[in-house]
């Protein structure tokens, strides 16, 4: 991939799309396609062969999807199914078809099995059951790990799957019903400060551990393997350290500078009590993550006020 490759960044205005846009901007990269749904609905097979025969990218980073969150896991089985399916088919299809050099399939960390051992290895993938709340939304993305590898194997195409671990950054979800839990504690803590309430409820016990990542530190990771990773086998992306919600909580409350308490309902579900990704093949390649929680914190809470 060089500065005139000519790159397609599916999904440019979400948030992984966007910072990779950006990202590559800044890197001197002078020939990335970009389109809205609006313009290319990617579940749509006729418009994705079309794109793809006249614009025959290079460079594909498949980062559109329909995104899971715990909130809507019940409610959305369907869409997650349908369409991710769809997206990932038509893109990866097409770009076997245009003979694309390289693509990027962006999977996620909530498809390992429920009971498989962490840190979670790439090796654990497909040898356990999932976990049932999830399971929608896991089953389209192996299907497409599954397409890449079989692409790979059947067609020679170099397609590569990488899994992250949550991700967070300024272009994120901050719509409560919807988003995921460093957005919510930044747009509760945020509120709570500006009304000058005593206390903030957050949901669950904050005994859950998880591991977050910067999507800006994702994308350079996703730089990285396009670069120097050509292998079948998945790859996990992630910081490598946990922290308790309750943990997360006053790092969050200390960014935001909240001064009340913080109240736990312990009527609402805490989700899978651990979920962190052992690392080490992607260390081991040469790349680490750079930014620390409370520094991605910071930064986040700095340029996503407009949003909260
Ligand atoms: N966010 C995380 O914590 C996380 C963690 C692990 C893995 N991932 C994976 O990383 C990828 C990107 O996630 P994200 O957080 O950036 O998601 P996002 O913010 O929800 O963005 C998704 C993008 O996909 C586009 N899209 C959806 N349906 C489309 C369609 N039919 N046609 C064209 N574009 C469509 C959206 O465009 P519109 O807005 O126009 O619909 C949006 O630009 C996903 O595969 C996700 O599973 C994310």
């Amino acid at each position: 991939m060089n500065k005139e490759s000519k790159i397609f960044i599916a999904g440019h205005k979400g948030l992984v799309g966007s910072t990779f846009f950006n990202k590559l901007k800044q890197d001197g990269y002078t020939n990335i396609i970009v389109k809205t749904s609006d313009e290319l609905d990617l579940k749509n097979q006729q418009a994705v062969a079309a794109f793809f025969s006249v614009e025959k990218p290079e460079y594909v980073i498949l980062a559109a999807a329909k995104v899971a969150v715990d909130q809507e896991n019940d409610r959305l089985k369907a869409s997650y199914l349908y369409e991710n399916l769809m997206i990932q088919s038509n893109i990866i299809h097409y770009a076997y078809i245009e003979n694309v050099k390289k693509l990027l399939f962006l999977a996620s960390s909530c498809i390992y099995p429920k009971l498989a051992s962490q840190p979670l290895k790439e090796e654990s993938l497909l040898s356990g059951s999932l976990e049932p709340s999830n399971e929608a939304h896991a089953i389209a993305k192996i299907a497409g790990i599954k397409m890449c590898q079989s692409y790979r194997e059947q067609y020679g195409c170099n397609f590569i799957s990488v899994l992250p671990t949550n991700l967070y950054g300024a272009n994120d979800n901050f719509n409560l019903e919807s988003c995921h839990v460093i957005p919510a504690l930044m747009k509760k803590f945020h509120h709570a400060k500006q009304n000058g309430d005593q206390s903030v409820t957050i949901w669950g016990t904050g005994k859950a551990k998880r591991e977050f990542l910067h999507v800006e530190d994702l994308v350079s990771a996703c730089v990285f393997l396009m670069k120097n990773y050509h292998e079948k086998s998945i790859i996990n992306v992630g910081s490598g350290s946990e922290i308790t919600i309750a943990e997360l909580a006053e790092q969050m409350k200390k960014v935001i500078s909240f001064e009340g308490e913080i109240e736990w309902d312990h009527s609402k579900k805490d989700g899978v009590m651990r979920k962190l990704l052992d690392n080490s093949k992607l260390n081991e390649l040469g790349w680490k993550h750079s930014i620390r929680l409370e520094e991605g914190l910071q930064k986040v809470y700095a340029s996503a006020q407009h949003f909260l």
